[in-house]
């Protein structure tokens, strides 16, 4: 059993009531929630945080190398904008799934660039709250088969 974090950048604290149409009408706790029953379901434990700031993530991140075994982040706005996240991933080697709501190149043309997709295991996008259901059966998946490597 290992431990994984579910990480929320900025605005997502809105989730609910901010934008329903492109984001649907759940909350972060209902989100958090199906995910900590879903990661339980996986035989791993989940912890969730979610931040406005930018620095704050990247902590959470730096934190993270030295209790769980991967990460799911939806950065939000910064998935376009943050070299610093981008660089907290590639500093601590943490394995990560990048996951959005909506269908980030459904929209404008500013949201197609991500800092992160290319150091990811994977993108999921589009999907709506099942997409975190998709993210951590991959990422539970990809443990899985690392540990097996490595005997
Ligand atoms: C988002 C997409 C981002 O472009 C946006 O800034 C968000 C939410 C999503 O989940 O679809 O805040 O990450």
């Amino acid at each position: 059993m290992s431990q994984l974090l579910l990480l929320h950048g900025p605005n997502l604290n809105l989730l609910g009531e901010r934008e329903p149409g492109i984001y649907g009408d759940l909350s972060l706790a209902g989100i958090e929630k199906a995910c900590q029953d879903k990661a339980e379901k996986l035989g791993h434990s989940l912890r969730c945080f979610q931040s406005n700031s930018e620095g704050a993530l990247v902590d959470a991140v730096h934190a993270a190398r030295h209790d769980c075994a991967g990460v799911i982040i939806n950065a939000g706005a910064y998935t376009h904008t943050s070299v610093a996240l981008h660089d907290a991933f590639r500093g601590t080697r943490l394995p990560f799934v990048e996951v959005h709501l909506s269908n980030v190149y459904a929209r404008e043309a500013f949201r197609h660039h991500s800092y992160l997709s290319a150091i990811a295991i994977g993108v999921i996008c589009g999907f709506g709250p099942q997409g975190y259901d998709f993210a951590l059966e991959a990422l539970a998946r990809k443990i899985a088969d690392e540990a097996k490597v490595e005997g």
